[in-house]
């Protein structure tokens, strides 16, 4: 029957096209607050203050981007490592968003 056939190759057309249209995959946006809830309030606190271990004060603190991101990836004192924990993208947030807590 020509018009099954044209059904069928109007289905298999469909898919084709369907299967080529590349959406592109979202890049997955770091949410900076999340990941500091997760991994350093419990030495760090919610605001920054707590100190545990020595903590440093994130709220009085001055270091450089640079300096924070080296020492969340290579870790500090008491301060876990945390390079093969959480992505360098991660990382960069996470010490962009200690900045955000200085209160100075
Ligand atoms: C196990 C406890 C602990 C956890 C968890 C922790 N930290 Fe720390 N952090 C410390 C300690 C202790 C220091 C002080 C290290 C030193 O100077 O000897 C510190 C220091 C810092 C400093 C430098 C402050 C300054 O001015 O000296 C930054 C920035 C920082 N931490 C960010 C983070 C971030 C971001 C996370 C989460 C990814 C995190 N920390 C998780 C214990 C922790």
């Amino acid at each position: 029957m020509l018009l099954n056939r044209l059904i069928l190759i109007f289905l298999l057309a469909t898919v084709i096209l369907w299967a080529c249209d590349e959406t592109p995959t979202p890049t997955p946006v770091v949410d900076a607050a999340t990941v500091y809830a997760k991994y350093c309030v419990l030495c760090h606190g919610q605001d920054g203050r707590r100190g545990l271990n020595g903590a440093g004060d994130l709220t009085k603190s001055t270091l450089p981007l640079e300096v924070r991101i080296q020492q969340i990836t290579f870790g500090k004192g008491l301060m876990t490592p945390y390079q093969g924990i959480l992505t360098p993208e991660e990382i960069e947030a996470v010490a962009a968003y200690t900045i955000s807590l200085n209160k100075q």
